[in-house]
């Protein structure tokens, strides 16, 4: 493990550590931390450090280095979002809890692993970082449309803020995966969750058992927002051992995520474009187990998207549902604020998979999920801040190299005849 090879200097709250500090220069800490590359795991190491060779210790060791280089190399890139994106109140506060959480984790670089009191502080101190997290997407999307309604976005501020945005959220991702794990193997307080899961990952995650539990929920939200919903038609082949049932080493949340977006989407899709016929088109599900491939695919007759859209569908400027109340739980609606496709398409993407749609405009939509069918090749997917990263940041870009075409054609007749 890499855990200690920084020593640091001082215990005592770092200058810098109050929320006022997000305008100014990032704190030395993190420019010390931001120097490492995140090191990804497999779902394999995952499972190890709860096995009965893993220990506490090791975890302790490893996370209270890992966690503060994931946060700083992230801390790197908000840096580089656009000054008036940056001034946000929002994004000033996402900035502050992730300066907040890596100092408060630093300081476990000088305490010792073999003290118990030691390990149970850090449980504690993930447990705060958890909550103090906890609502970085709406805050962090709150920021976003406060900018896109006050000033005007060129494309390529577009490109740039869908650039951070999936790299902001996949470190999220990884970061809580981290936390969760720790807290779920070694907090005693925290309950034994599911005999057979280590942590949040089940060795053996029965695929079509929560491709029904996700549209049982999205059928409860149907249901009670239109009064109907499509029947679920549901195929599966296991092309490594036919007959068998089809499983993989996953973590079931993250799944029962992505197909709960793509229920909601196919079923209300579904019924506002077969709102006159008598009858619903089921939604169609077929989960294939490959060799390398384990893929879900997710077919509805909901008339589809134009192929012109399809990229926006995974922007996080574009929803086109009407916005949500951040505050309001109680009236989930089946749209949310635009976040369903690509927070989806990047859990897919965590561990080396990935969620691609295939849209028959006048007819249905197709939405394929693909994750790797060998726990060996999950790997945590993480964005590292360098050069190539930053390159991503530049305001300008370069001249388009394909001809934007005209909306008023040139006459060749005319032209023919001036020559
Ligand atoms: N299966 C589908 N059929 C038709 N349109 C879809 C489908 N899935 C997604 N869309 C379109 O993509 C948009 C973005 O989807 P999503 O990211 O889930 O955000 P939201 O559902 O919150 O709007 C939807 O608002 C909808 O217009
Ligand atoms: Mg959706």
């Amino acid at each position: 493990m890499k855990a200690a090879r920084i020593a640091l200097r001082s215990a005592a709250p770092l200058a810098g550590a109050s929320a006022g500090s997000s305008t100014g220069r990032l704190p030395k800490e993190v420019e010390q931390f931001s120097r490492f590359s995140p090191s990804p795991l497999s779902i394999k190491q995952l499972l190890d450090f709860g096995s009965t060779n893993g220990c506490e210790r090791t975890s302790f060791a490893f996370l209270r280095q890992e966690l503060p280089v994931r946060f700083a190399n992230i801390l790197k890139e908000i840096d580089l979002l656009p000054d008036k994106l940056l001034g946000t109140p929002s994004v000033k506060l996402v900035k502050s809890w992730y300066i907040q959480s890596l100092q408060e984790l630093i300081e476990f670089h000088q305490k010792s692993p073999d003290d118990q009191k030691v390990l149970s502080d850090f449980i504690d101190t993930l447990v705060r970082v958890r909550n103090r997290h906890h609502d970085v997407v709406p805050t962090m999307a709150q920021g976003v449309i406060e900018y896109k309604d006050t000033y005007k976005v060129d494309p390529v501020t577009n490109q740039n803020i869908q650039y951070f945005l999936d790299r902001f959220y996949m470190s999220r991702i990884s970061t809580r995966m981290l936390m969760n794990q720790h807290t779920l193997l070694f907090d005693d307080k925290s309950g034994s969750g599911h005999p057979r899961h280590i942590g949040s990952i089940d060795p053996c995650c029965d695929v079509v058992e929560v491709v029904n539990d996700a549209y049982e929920s999205a059928k409860l939200l149907c249901d009670q927002y239109y009064l109907t919903s499509p029947e679920l038609k549901l195929t599966q082949v296991n092309g490594k051992a036919p007959g068998e049932p089809i499983s993989i080493v996953y973590v079931p949340s993250h799944l029962f995520h992505m197909l709960f977006e793509l229920f909601k989407n196919s079923m209300r899709a579904t019924v506002e474009f077969q709102e006159n016929s008598p009858t619903l088109s089921p939604v169609e599900v077929t989960v294939v187990l490959g060799k390398e491939d384990l893929a879900i695919k997710v077919s509805d007759r909901g008339g589809g998207v134009p192929v012109r859209k399809i990229e926006r569908l995974f922007s996080y400027m574009y929803s086109t549902a009407p916005r949500p109340n951040v505050d309001d739980g109680r009236n989930t609606p089946l749209a949310g604020f635009g976040y369903g496709l690509p927070i989806s398409r990047l859990y897919a993407k965590y561990f080396q998979g990935d969620l691609n749609l295939y849209s028959i405009c006048g007819y249905g939509t197709d939405a394929i999920i693909y994750l790797k069918a060998l726990s060996t090749e999950s790997i945590e997917k993480l964005p590292v801040f360098n050069k190539s990263a930053s390159k991503h940041y530049q305001a300008t870009s370069e001249a388009d190299d394909w001809c934007v075409p005209s909306k008023d054609p040139k006459n060749m007749a005319k032209q023919s005849a001036a020559s």
